[in-house]
């Protein structure tokens, strides 16, 4: 009963990323201590030397320069030993051609954690799905060491990367400019204003002819210019 409380235990939106060091392929780090001021993508995927993962792995690395521009951090976890990374990554970069990217280095982090330590703490090992390997874990934490959104896919979807960088972007607007993006956002497109606290809010709301446009008194956007936008 307590171990599987332990592989089925994960951290919620709004927690202190929990702590822990490890060996990567990058060296040794403190998680989340080295990160502090940054934003960080802690990622999981099943298993090295496989082909939903190798072409996830292409595609986190090309894009590693968009995220570094958004402040933003990549780490990578499987529950794979340290070596078995090199290989993966060395025959990814001497061998593999997707989606036209070729010759590709992966120049951030990947953990080993064949104990499963970290996995387990992050609740990326789900025994329903496997209990051998990590699902496709995504945790966005923010430069003071908090998460602020966890997605999870199953074993055999690929992540769509683009989603990923518009979810850090949304995150860091709403931050910035104290708002909310509604659905389907991308950058350039209205944003929600914080609802109205207040009767009197409300009615001036509703009577004001500002920039805001109000559906209804709980239900205001305004445009936000992609120019007030850092997107990298
Ligand atoms: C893959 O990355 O291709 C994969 C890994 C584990 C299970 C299924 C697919």
């Amino acid at each position: 009963m307590e171990n599987t409380e332990q592989i089925t235990s994960m951290p919620r939106i709004g927690d202190k990323a929990p702590s822990f060091t490890a060996v990567t392929t990058q060296g040794n780090i403190n998680f989340p201590a080295d990160y502090s001021g940054k934003w960080v993508i802690l990622f999981s995927h099943p298993a090295d030397f496989t082909p939903v993962c190798t072409s996830e792995f292409m595609t986190f690395a090309k894009m590693e320069p968009e995220f570094e521009a958004l402040n933003c951090k990549l780490v990578g976890l499987s529950v794979d030993g340290l070596y078995s990374h090199i290989a993966w990554l060395r025959t990814i970069k001497e061998k593999i051609e997707f989606n036209g990217m070729k010759n590709i280095e992966v120049n951030f982090p990947l953990i080993e954690d064949i104990t499963m330590e970290v996995a387990k703490k992050y609740g990326m090992i789900q025994p329903g799905e496997s209990s051998t390997k990590a699902v496709r874990a995504v945790f966005f934490i923010d430069p003071n060491g908090t998460i602020r959104a966890i997605i999870y896919y199953p074993l055999s979807m690929g992540r769509n990367f683009q989603e990923l960088k518009r979810a850090l972007i949304a995150m860091q607007t709403a931050d910035k400019h104290a708002i909310a993006t509604p659905a389907d956002w991308e950058p350039g497109k209205d944003v929600i204003v914080p609802t109205a606290g207040s009767c009197g809010v409300a009615k001036e709301r509703m009577d004001n002819k500002s920039e805001m446009t109000c559906h209804d008194w709980f239900f205001c956007t305004k445009p936000l210019p992609k120019e007030k936008i850092d997107l990298g």
